[in-house]
């Protein structure tokens, strides 16, 4: 056995039919960088995409988030994972400015954010979704997904105002990209459904096509898959690895079903009181005490 081989054997969780399936293993080697942190060999030698330092914020009292630190790989799919009000989301919030940080940096691939707009650090390069799906209802699914591609959309309001030639042909380029972009979840058909008339599932997949169309660089996911069945949470992870090898970018999740966690991510931090308690392959998290104490333990996984 390789090493590669043997690093894919010690990945996939024992027991766990989905993970051992051939398209989820990580055919990786994860490395150990100066900094305390893992990338996939395959992102090696390459400025990480994302890197956090000493990120922290506090809410009066409270200290949400304490030292978090991240080097992503420019590939990698992570996954950040915790109790109920372990600072998950909060991590989001501060990595695309939401939250102003009490403290740490954050740099997209090697540009600091700080002071940036939340659009402008998505114009930089972090997409994300939300843990209550935000979508706008009203408007149709390719609407939706448009307003993503908008983002990089150069119209001239003048042009735009007189509907000269060049809105229309631009207006084409726009509706194909959509449909290129709905293709990934087979959501063509549903292009002209207002959005808020979608399942449940269908809109959590719309929202990750929406942050996708704004071309990321690293793509965060809270909760993509809460309220999905077994065979839409199957699916979905499929199409993330997908996007992952189609798109090249980096995948940064939050997720409770650990299934899905354990399955499609290479490196796993466990947040526990807005401090990471351990760090590793799904293989060292699941057998990590402190880790078995305060989440998985209570989540009745091993
Ligand atoms: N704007 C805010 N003002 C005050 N406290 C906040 C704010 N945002 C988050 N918090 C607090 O920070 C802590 C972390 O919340 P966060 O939403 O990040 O948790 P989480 O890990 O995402 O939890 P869950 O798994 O339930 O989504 C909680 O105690 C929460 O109440
Ligand atoms: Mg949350």
């Amino acid at each position: 056995m390789s090493n590669d081989e043997t690093r894919v054997a010690e990945a996939t969780p024992a027991g766990n039919g989905a993970a051992a399936s051939p398209k989820r293993r990580h055919r990786s080697v994860l490395v150990q960088m100066e900094t305390p942190n893992l990338v996939p060999e395959r992102d090696l030698g390459k400025m990480p995409v994302l890197q956090a330092e000493h990120l922290g914020i506090d809410f009066g009292g409270l200290t949400a988030v304490d030292d978090f630190n991240i080097a992503m790989g420019r590939t990698e799919i992570s996954g950040l994972i915790g109790p109920n009000g372990a600072g998950k989301t909060t991590i989001f919030n501060l990595l695309t400015n939401v939250y102003r940080p009490t403290r740490g940096t954050v740099l997209l691939d090697g540009y600091d954010t700080a002071g940036k707009s939340v659009v402008e650090v998505n114009k930089m390069g972090i997409a994300r979704t939300f843990q209550n799906i935000r979508l706008f209802n009203k408007m149709t699914v390719e609407e939706n997904v448009l307003v993503g591609l908008g983002n990089s959309m150069s119209t001239h309001l003048f042009t735009d105002i007189f509907r000269l030639p060049k809105h229309w042909k631009q207006e084409a380029e726009f509706h194909d990209k959509a449909m290129d972009l709905l293709g990934i979840f087979n959501m063509q058909s549903l292009a002209r459904e207002r959005a808020g008339n979608l399942p449940y599932g269908a809109q959590r997949r719309l929202e990750i096509l929406r942050a996708l169309a704004t071309n990321p660089k690293v793509l965060l996911l809270d909760e993509p898959a809460a309220g999905m069945n077994p065979a839409e949470t199957e699916e979905l992870m499929e199409n993330i690895e997908k996007i992952r090898d189609d798109f090249q970018i980096a995948i940064l999740l939050i997720e409770h079903d650990m299934s899905f966690v354990m399955g499609i991510c290479e490196v796993i931090g466990v947040l526990d009181y807005g401090r990471i308690i351990a760090k590793g392959t799904p293989e060292e998290i699941q057998n990590d005490p402190k880790v078995i104490e305060a989440y998985l333990g209570k989540q009745g996984v091993k």
